[in-house]
């Protein structure tokens, strides 16, 4: 199968009003004719719509950065899927270590979350990563295959509809980022434990590389074997690294 066209996507997390986060997504925009890859950017919920509409007509997607799994009621503060949908997005970031760890998400929960996005026609990021403790002790290949296989639905996963996200919590915003063969090593067990699950549909899934990448380090991580694409958090708040990164795609 020929290479997956890679995915640059930005998390802005939990920074931007609407007046910043519509002129970076307007200076993101205004250059991404040309990009190689395909580009996309993930606004906290409450400037959703601003940004979509800012990017409609554009080449540049907008996703959530989470949703809950029930399709409406008593929940205070979250927001469904179908209301992800409803403001502009395409894309919902599911499982962040920054919830899964802070907010003690677990893999059913990101689970039933994924099947909510997929129902509503929302292309699920379905992040997972070790901890340091986890790696040092020599279980990463480990925990990706437990966090995949309870975290994907048992059906209807396919490339259109779902994205993985590596993110080991350890280089996550801390400038640290594992070896090209760590990474190599981790993408690669991801695309042969989705192989088993899904058969050749694996093939189709864009496996995206997350944690501290920046300009300086995105060209030799996107071109390690089974990367499709990165998920960027704080280098993604500034148009010209967030399309220095995309421009570090050499395929
Ligand atoms: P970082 O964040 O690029 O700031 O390390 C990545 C992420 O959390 O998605």
């Amino acid at each position: 199968m020929a290479a997956l066209k890679k995915l640059i996507a930005g998390n802005w997390k939990m920074n931007m009003l609407a007046t910043d986060g519509v002129a970076l997504a307007r200076a993101i925009s205004a250059k991404a004719n040309g990009a190689s890859c395909d580009l996309l950017v993930c606004p906290p919920a409450t400037i959703l719509r601003s940004v979509a509409e800012a990017l409609a007509d554009t080449d540049v997607a907008v996703g959530g950065q989470d949703c809950h799994e029930a399709e409406s009621g008593a929940f205070t503060g979250d927001v469904s899927a179908a209301m992800v949908g409803d403001a502009g997005a395409s894309h919902v970031i599911l499982g962040h270590s920054e919830r899964r760890h802070g907010l003690d998400e677990s893999d059913a929960r990101v689970r039933a979350k994924t099947v909510a996005a997929h129902g509503v026609g929302l292309i699920a990021i379905v992040c997972i990563g070790e901890t340091e403790a986890e790696r040092d002790a020599g279980r990463t290949l480990d925990v990706l295959s437990a966090q995949l296989g309870g975290s994907l639905p048992d059906s209807g996963v396919s490339g259109t509809n779902t994205v993985v996200a590596y993110e080991p919590v350890w280089a996550i915003g801390t400038g640290r980022t594992p070896t090209l063969e760590e990474v190599e090593a981790a993408h690669t067990h991801i695309r042969t434990t989705l192989g088993a699950a899904l058969g050749g549909e694996a093939a189709a899934i864009r496996l995206l590389y997350g944690g501290s990448m920046k300009p300086e380090n995105a060209g030799p991580l996107l071109a390690v074997a089974n990367v499709d694409g990165g998920l960027i958090g704080g280098a993604s708040l500034d148009a010209e690294s967030f399309l220095a990164i995309a421009a570090a795609d050499a395929s």
